[in-house]
C-alpha cells in the first residue's frame, strides 16, 4: 500500500451480486482509488473489468502482482477453496479470505460437523456415507422424514436437497452417486425452527461479529420448493434475540476460531454460521465468506469504512465497526426455469428505482443487457423498519419484473 489515504488499488474476485455489493461498498471508501472486479459483469460501473478465468488462481495473482494490487477481497468460496490465499501469500500479497486449510470449514461439510463435534458445538445429526448401497440401506430404514441429504463439497447439478419419504431419498442418494461414484454423502435430520445466519470478521483466534441476516433459500412462496442460492435476505433479522447472537458468538463461533488457529491453519476472512433454533439452538452449517445475496443486504448497512475495517483486522487491530438501525430487505429476480434444467435468457427491463440493484446474473449483447438464465439481480431497499423496506423493495420489484421472471413475494414478512 502507498501508505496514502486514497491512493488504494482493490481487486474484488467474482461476479455476481455479492461482488456488486463489495464494489459499492469498496467505492464508498476514503482509502480506495481504482478498483479492479475479476471477471465481474457488464452492470458493474465505477470500476475496471477484468477478463481473466477467477479458478486460475496463478493467472489472477500474477494480475495482481502486475497491477501492484494493495488489497483483493474474494467472494466465492469455490475460488477460496482453490488456494488462493496460499497463492496469493507466497507473493506477500495481502488478499482477505481464507487459506485452503481454512476454508474446509465451509468446502467439506464433514470437516465442519467433525470439528463441531470434537468443540461439543450442537449441531444437527447427521451421518455419513461413501457408499451407495450403504446410504440407500441406511435411508430405506429411516422412519423420521424429511431428512436432509447434502453432499461433501461443491457441485454443480446439486447442493442440498429435502427428502420427504423412503423412496426420494433413495432416488437422490442415486443421483448423487450417479454423477460421481466417490461421492460423500452426510444424511441429516431435519429441523424446523427459526432460521438466520450470524457473520462475523475473523483473523486467528479473534471474532468480531458483524450482524445478523436471513437468507430466504427456497425457491417459492411460504418456504415451499427447492433448495436455491436464495431468493432473498433481510438484515438485521428482527426476531433473533441478544441471547442467541451472544451464544453463536461465544459459544461457536470463537471456540472454532480458536481450534483452527492451535491447530496451526487460522482463518482470516467473513466466517458465518448458519444457525437452526428450535429447542435449542444448532448449526446447520459454517460458511467460509460472504453470502450471496446476504452481502447485499448486510453492507448497505455499513456506516464505517469497510476497506478501512478489513484492513484493521488484517493488521490485528480491532475494527472499529458501526451499524446502522435501519432495517434492509432484498428481494431476487430469477430466471424461470431457475432450478430446472430449461433457463430463460430473455432481456431484462433496466429502469431507474428507488432502491439499490446488484447484478447477479447477466449478460451484454449489442448494448442490450440479457438475464443468464440463474439468478439475475436483486433489489435491495432500506427504511426505517421492516415493512417500509419491503413496501420500498417490492414497489421496485413492480418496475422491473417481466414475463420471464420469477420471484418471492414474501421477503420480508416472517
Ligand atoms: N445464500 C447462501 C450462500 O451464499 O451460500
Amino acid at each position: 500500500m502507498k501508505g496514502v489515504w486514497g491512493l488504494m488499488k482493490v481487486l474484488i474476485v467474482g461476479k455476481g451480486g455479492r461482488e456488486h455489493a463489495f464494489l459499492r461498498a469498496v467505492r464508498k471508501s476514503k482509502l480506495v482509488d481504482e478498483v479492479f472486479v475479476l471477471p465481474g459483469n457488464c452492470m458493474m460501473k465505477d470500476c475496471k473489468l477484468v477478463d481473466i478465468d477467477m479458478y486460475d488462481v496463478k493467472a489472477v495473482c500474477d494480475f495482481a502482482l502486475k497491477e501492484k494490487i494493495d488489497l483483493t477481497i474474494v467472494g466465492p468460496c469455490d475460488v477460496l477453496a482453490l488456494g488462493i490465499k496460499d497463492e496469493f501469500e507466497k507473493h506477500n500479497l495481502k488478499l482477505f479470505g481464507p487459506t485452503k486449510s481454512a476454508t474446509r470449514i465451509e468446502s467439506s461439510r464433514y470437516f465442519a460437523k467433525q470439528l463441531m463435534e470434537k468443540l461439543k458445538i450442537p449441531t444437527t445429526d447427521y451421518a455419513v456415507f461413501t457408499d451407495r448401497d450403504q446410504a440407500i440401506k441406511y435411508v430405506s430404514s429411516l422412519e423420521k422424514f424429511p431428512v436432509m441429504i447434502k453432499l461433501d463439497g461443491f457441485s454443480k447439478k446439486f447442493s442440498v436437497n429435502i427428502s420427504k419419504s423412503n423412496e426420494s431419498a433413495i432416488d437422490t442418494i442415486n443421483l448423487i452417486f450417479d454423477e460421481n461414484e466417490n461421492a460423500k454423502v452426510i444424511i441429516e435430520e431435519y429441523v424446523l425452527g427459526k432460521e438466520f445466519s450470524i457473520f462475523a470478521l475473523v483473523k486467528d483466534d479473534k471474532v468480531f461479529y458483524l450482524q445478523t441476516v436471513k437468507d430466504y433459500k427456497r425457491l417459492l412462496d411460504g418456504d415451499l420448493g427447492p433448495y436455491t442460492g436464495g431468493m432473498g435476505a433481510v438484515s438485521p433479522v428482527f426476531n433473533v434475540t441478544d441471547f442467541e447472537i451472544d451464544y453463536v458468538v461465544e459459544k461457536i463461533l470463537k471456540p472454532m476460531a480458536r481450534s483452527m488457529y492451535e491447530a496451526g491453519y487460522g482463518f482470516e476472512g467473513f466466517l458465518y454460521g448458519e444457525i437452526v433454533v428450535s429447542n435449542e439452538i444448532k448449526v446447520l452449517g459454517f460458511n467460509a465468506r460472504l453470502g450471496e445475496p446476504e452481502t447485499e443486504v448486510l453492507l448497505p448497512r455499513l456506516k464505517s469504512d469497510f476497506v478501512e475495517n478489513i484492513l484493521d483486522i488484517m493488521n490485528g487491530k480491532e475494527p472499529s465497526l458501526q451499524w446502522s438501525d435501519e432495517s434492509c430487505v432484498g428481494v431476487v429476480l430469477a430466471s424461470k426455469g431457475y432450478m430446472e434444467d430449461e433457463l430463460l435468457q430473455d432481456k431484462l427491463n433496466i429502469v431507474p428505482t428507488e432502491s439499490e440493484v446488484c447484478f447477479m446474473g447477466v449478460k451484454k449483447e449489442k448494448k442490450l443487457v440479457y438475464a443468464d438464465g440463474t439468478r439475475n439481480l436483486i433489489v435491495i431497499a432500506k427504511d426505517k423498519n421492516i415493512e417500509d423496506a419491503r413496501e420500498k423493495a417490492y414497489r421496485d420489484v413492480e418496475k422491473l419484473k417481466t414475463d420471464s421472471l420469477i420471484y418471492r413475494t414474501d421477503i420480508g414478512k416472517f
